[in-house]
């Protein structure tokens, strides 16, 4: 099982901090983002690592994990040269994965521990794509998955009205007829290749697209307000600090 993490995009709804840094490498509770996808995937026992960026990160990215290579970590670094969707950044990325299945980690995500979950899901239910979901109140603001019989029936990119609580997440787990809909699949109204439809595809080509819950909570991290709240829930998890002295002034 090898990894892929997002780490392109434009960041236009978080400036203006994204105007001079990637957005991945904003810190929250003091760590940029992308750590937390690398450590997320390093903890499920994943060592093969691809990221993909724009051109204009690469001295940024490729400096930031350097640490991670130290202690082990294979990192494959790509270059996305516009944005152009994530479907098309797992297009770039088949050379990469090289027909292993592999779970895609959206890089602006945050999320508890979810990755074994994802793998383990992936090959108990025998699916060729797992998707991890969230039951949220704001559904449309993400790509939503309609269920039936224990299986994604249709997937819609930010509908207006939603016909379930399920948010797709930035977590899934897939196997090589991934690069089969990545292919097929044409440019949204955006101009981007949309990974939700490259889920719609598989689901109407007979491919078995199956899902699991977030056991945890769960930050898409597309508006500043979303950073503040990704702070808050990462220092709230932390182990309570030990104070060995006395507080206070005197
Ligand atoms: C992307 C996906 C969407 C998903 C979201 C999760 O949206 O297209 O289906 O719900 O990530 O973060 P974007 O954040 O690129 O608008």
């Amino acid at each position: 099982m090898k990894a892929l993490i997002t780490a392109g995009g434009r960041g236009t709804r978080l400036r203006p901090i994204t105007s001079t840094s990637n957005k991945h490498l904003i810190p929250i509770a003091n760590k940029p983002m992308l750590f937390y996808a690398i450590e997320a995937v390093a903890e499920a026992g994943i060592r093969e690592i691809g990221i993909v960026f724009g051109p204009e990160s690469h001295a940024a990215i490729s400096g930031a994990i350097a640490p991670y290579a130290r202690q082990g970590l294979r990192f494959t670094l790509m270059i996305q040269d516009a944005p152009r969707g994530l479907a098309h950044v797992v297009k770039l990325a088949e050379p990469f994965v090289a027909g292993e299945p592999f779970v895609l980690y959206l890089g602006d995500n945050l999320m508890t521990q979810e990755v074994r979950k994802c793998i383990q899901q992936f090959e108990a239910q025998r699916v060729n794509c797992l998707l991890m979901l969230a039951k949220v109140h704001d559904p449309q603001r993400f790509g939503v998955a309609e269920l039936s019989g224990g299986r994604v029936a249709r997937v819609v990119e930010k509908p207006a009205n939603p016909k379930s609580p399920y948010a797709v997440t930035g977590l899934y787990c897939y196997d090589r007829s991934i690069f089969e809909a990545v292919s097929a699949i044409h440019p949204s109204a955006r101009g981007e290749l949309e990974i939700s439809d490259a889920h719609q595809y598989l689901i109407d080509h007979g491919y078995a697209v199956g899902y699991t819950e977030v056991s945890g909570w769960w930050k898409d991290t597309g508006k500043p307000e979303d950073l503040l709240e990704a702070n808050r829930l990462i220092l709230t998890q932390r182990d309570r600090i030990a104070i060995a002295g006395t507080l206070g002034g005197g």
